[in-house]
């Protein structure tokens, strides 16, 4: 299915919604870049923390000379310190973000000399490929940031199974992983003082509207986020501060007072279960790492 399509999909259906993934144009990157600094925002801070702290637990578990392959990679950030620490022969970067991607791949290759650095523009919820000449032994997939979140359970066990599948059996995936905690806490990291995390949800409407050619008028739409304990996720929907109408080529839509768009779910996990989805993904063995809170864990999980 095209983006258009799958859009426009989302934007027709009774409790209308528009997937994540299309917060990722240049502008969307660099907004997520700002929310990974703001103090509400813990995930990006207990992560490197957490990372920080064990490192060299985590460097002496990987030989030499791995390839480390990162879905999702951003701004590329986390995966210097984590070439920094183990030394990787090649680096992966994989994004749906494609400027954003070249632009932090860029910086990369500068910061790292010594590792062969390659970018693959690519959505992960479509089949994974990789560079036909990459090594399958010894890689490692790294996936920090909670992104994983991002997916239901099904969808997340599916693509932890599509993530093993690209491990041979002396590869390993490194994850990191939201833990459920005071809802206040997940609120505050969800809904900044600054607006930050409004500016990047309310962004959406700019990307969809340069991809499907509607006319959303941004002013008309409020961000709000919550977590929901029965589905253990935050949500983040675009509401409708007034009855408004949309259109795009071929159709349109209208949106009464108050009616939402539903645009990220971010799913808070206990290890206990991550660590059975990591199982039933082929991922039995698994070395947990987590802060002093229980905020927030690092998996590095082996098949
Ligand atoms: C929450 S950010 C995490 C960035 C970085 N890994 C970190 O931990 O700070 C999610 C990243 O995944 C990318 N992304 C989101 N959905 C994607 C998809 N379906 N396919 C590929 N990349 C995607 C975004 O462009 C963004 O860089």
């Amino acid at each position: 299915m095209t983006p258009q399509a799958e859009i426009l999909q989302g934007l027709l259906l009774p409790q209308a919604s528009i997937s994540p993934k299309y917060f990722y144009d240049a502008a969307g990157s660099a907004l997520f870049e700002q929310i990974t600094l703001l103090p509400e925002y813990y995930p990006t801070r207990v992560e490197r923390q957490i990372m920080t702290t064990h490192a060299s637990d985590i460097a002496c578990r990987m030989g030499a000379g791995v390839t480390v392959i990162e879905p999702g990679a951003g701004n590329c950030e986390k995966a210097r310190a984590l070439c920094e620490l183990i030394h990787p022969r090649l680096f992966v970067a994989l994004d749906i973000s494609e400027d954003f991607l070249h632009q932090a791949v860029a910086g990369l290759r500068a910061a790292l000399p010594g590792v062969e650095v390659s970018a693959v523009v690519a959505d992960l919820t479509r089949a994974i490929t990789l560079p036909v000449d990459l090594p399958m032994a010894q890689r490692l997939v790294f996936y920090p940031g909670s992104s994983i979140g991002n997916f239901d359970p099904p969808q997340a066990l599916a693509l932890v199974t599509r993530l093993r599948g690209l491990l041979a059996d002396d590869g390993a995936l490194l994850i990191g992983v939201d833990l459920v905690k005071d809802m206040a806490v997940l609120h505050a990291a969800y809904d900044d003082a600054q607006g930050v995390t409004a500016a990047f949800n309310l962004n959406v409407l700019k990307h969809v509207n340069r991809v499907v050619g509607s006319d959303f008028d941004v002013t008309q739409w409020q961000h709000l986020a919550f977590f929901n304990p029965v589905a253990s996720r935050i949500e983040m929907h675009l509401q409708a501060s007034t009855a408004t109408d949309v259109h795009w080529p071929g159709g349109g839509r209208s949106f009464a007072q108050g009616e939402r768009i539903h645009t990220e779910n971010s799913y808070k996990y206990q290890v206990a279960d991550f660590v059975e989805l990591l199982k039933r993904a082929g991922l039995s063995q698994t070395q947990v790492w987590t802060d002093p809170d229980n905020w927030f864990a690092v998996i590095l999980a082996h098949p």
